[in-house]
């Protein structure tokens, strides 16, 4: 399964300076919960900004420069990312940011969204999407955030 992760504020942005724009630890706990053990591709300043924390068997960092990292393998596009991730038979995440998020809206097959509940000023911001092309599978109330699981609708 493919499945797009993020958490948002209510103007869909997701970061502020390289960093959350929010501290809401259940929400962080919940989404190393669900990467755990899986499969997932993110960008590299994602990637940099997550990386000691990431409980994922496998990490794939999109990235055109030539950096190496220890736990995670550096892919220059994220097409040639996915047919490695697809190569195994763990879950695939799309972690983020703005740009991988932009691409797995075409081939994903679910969302997992957090919505942070309040006002958060931002510069990097989840893509607008289709709502027509999905359907709310599930919705769970939390103190600081909902979660919303999406699932494409068959064409
Ligand atoms: N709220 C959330 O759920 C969430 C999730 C993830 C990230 N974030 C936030 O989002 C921000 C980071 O996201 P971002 O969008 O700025 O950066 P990003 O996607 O994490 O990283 C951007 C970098 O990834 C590489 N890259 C991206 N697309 C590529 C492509 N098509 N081909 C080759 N390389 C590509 C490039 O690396 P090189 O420069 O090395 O070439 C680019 O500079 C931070 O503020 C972070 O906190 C939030």
């Amino acid at each position: 399964m493919k499945i797009i992760i993020a958490a948002m504020g209510a103007n869909r942005v997701i970061g502020a300076g390289n960093r959350l724009p929010w501290r809401v630890p259940e929400e962080y706990s919940h989404f190393l919960s669900l990467i755990t053990a899986q499969t997932v591709i993110m960008g590299r300043k994602t990637y940099e900004i997550f990386s000691k924390d990431l409980p994922s068997k496998r990490n794939l960092v999109i990235s055109r420069g030539h950096k190496q990292y220890a736990r995670a393998t550096v892919f220059s596009s994220i097409d040639e990312a996915l047919k490695e991730a697809e190569r195994h038979p763990e879950d695939i995440f799309f972690a983020g940011g703005a740009t991988i998020y932009e691409w797995a809206l075409e081939v994903a097959d679910k969302m997992y969204l957090s919505l942070i509940k309040g006002e958060y000023h931002g510069d990097a911001f989840f893509p607008p999407f289709d709502k027509t092309k999905w359907e709310i599978q599930s919705r769970v109330d939390h103190p600081a955030f909902q979660f919303i699981v999406y699932s494409r609708k068959k064409s």
